[in-house]
């Protein structure tokens, strides 16, 4: 058994531990921003191929208390990295703390760096070379007061990167938080899904390939585990062949999304074609407020516009209590999800959340607002008109 560390969005742990049981991880133990868990390579190959939550997973290597630079460097030097990669593959280190009493974190690096190159000298005759963009290996160094613990990612590019989005419009969010957001607002394929404010269409893309069941890895052209020594070509490729098999074909899922940009509209359309997903999800143009229900009851789920300058908040301000009153005339028997940093916004869409869910986006702190719309609310906004 080996132990792993899945990193994923705030607020999102207890979805991953689903994930990752499902994926046949034991032990798993929730921290801030990820799950410990143990493991054989098998679940970790199916951890990195079937997560839709985890940002990376990393295999645990050493951890040991540190007072200075140095200690770490004697830590990282006293591994057998030349077991663990070739001295022809380039790597990177990265380093990231919490409340990590040392001045320099790029330091740390930089000493890391050192150790694994001293190590490879002295056993293979040379060293490996540095690539900070495409590196085959990422070395990730993680110092909390007192211990230092390394790891090696056995994901390489972040997993919210499926290859599936390629125009982007303004602020789209990560697939992995999108994913887990439709996961929160209890959307199970096969229920009408309505983004109503789609951008280039992250949530939709998600929502479209989790109910033909494909994988969320299938389509990424490589996985950090397949440039380290041990790697195991011929499980890595039963696994990626099981969840080919399964993906079933297309064909309209009740899967909608709108937004009223022009753009926004014309990237969705262009993500879901090149993902082969065209004929899933319908989508329009059309402004959120002028909206009908695709169906009698469904799942919408928005990530409204942040509005970072005055103007935009002032704008925002006139948005939201027309789409309350969209959402009271035109969604009774919708339950209805906003994503968003901005606190004011149940007040000034003049419904109650029946849940508050706090959710970090990076490092901006949101909430996701699930409300329910019940005829009743309906009823009201006539008797107010
Ligand atoms: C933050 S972006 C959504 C990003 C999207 N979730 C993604 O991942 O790409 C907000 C979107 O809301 C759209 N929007 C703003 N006001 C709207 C309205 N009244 N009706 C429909 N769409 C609107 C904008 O055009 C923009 O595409």
């Amino acid at each position: 058994m080996e132990k792993f560390f899945a990193t994923c969005p705030r607020g999102l742990e207890a979805l991953l531990v689903d994930e990752l049981q499902a994926a046949g991880a034991q032990e798993t133990r929730v921290m801030p921003g990820g799950v410990l868990f143990k493991g054989d390579w098998a679940c970790c190959y199916q951890a990195n191929l079937e997560s839709r939550i985890a940002t990376r997973i990393l295999w645990y290597l050493a951890r040991a208390p540190y007072t200075s630079e140095n200690d770490v460097y004697r830590l990282a030097a006293k591994l057998a990295w030349e077991r663990h990669f070739e001295v022809f593959r380039t790597f990177r280190v990265q380093t990231t703390a919490i409340r990590c009493p040392l001045k320099s974190l790029d330091f740390v690096t930089l000493r890391v760096k050192d150790a694994i190159c001293d190590r490879f000298r002295d056993h293979c005759g040379e060293r490996p070379n540095i690539d900070t963009r495409e590196p085959d290996v990422r070395v990730q160094v993680f110092l909390t007061e007192q211990d230092c613990t390394l790891y090696l990612d056995t994901s390489g590019a972040p997993l919210w990167q499926r290859g599936l989005r390629h125009a982007n419009v303004e602020a789209p969010l990560k697939e992995n938080l999108a994913a887990g957001i439709l996961k929160l607002s209890g959307w199970q394929p096969g229920t009408p899904l309505l983004d109503p404010m789609c951008g280039s269409g992250t949530f939709v893309l998600e929502a479209a390939c989790m109910a033909l069941d494909r994988a969320p890895g299938l389509e990424r052209v490589r996985f950090g585990f397949e440039t380290l020594k041990h790697y195991q070509r011929e499980l890595w490729l039963g696994i990626r062949n099981a969840a080919l098999a399964r993906a079933q074909e297309g064909g309209f899922r009740q899967i909608y999304a709108s937004d009223r940009d022009d753009r926004a509209v014309r990237a969705t359309k262009r993500n879901l074609q090149q993902a082969g997903l065209g004929d899933v999800v319908q989508v329009e143009q059309a402004d959120f407020v002028e909206r009908q229900a695709p169906a009698p009851a469904g799942i919408l789920v928005a990530n409204p516009p942040y509005g970072e300058r005055i103007g935009e908040l002032d704008e925002l301000a006139e948005l939201y209590p027309r789409i309350g009153s969209t959402l009271k005339q035109h969604f009774a028997g919708w339950t209805a999800c906003f994503f968003t940093a901005d606190t004011r916004f149940p007040k000034l869409l003049r419904l109650k959340p029946s849940r508050k869910t706090p959710l970090f986006n990076g490092a901006l702190e949101c909430r996701l607002y699930e409300i329910q719309m019940v005829a009743g609310s309906n009823r009201k906004i006539r008797a107010e008109a």
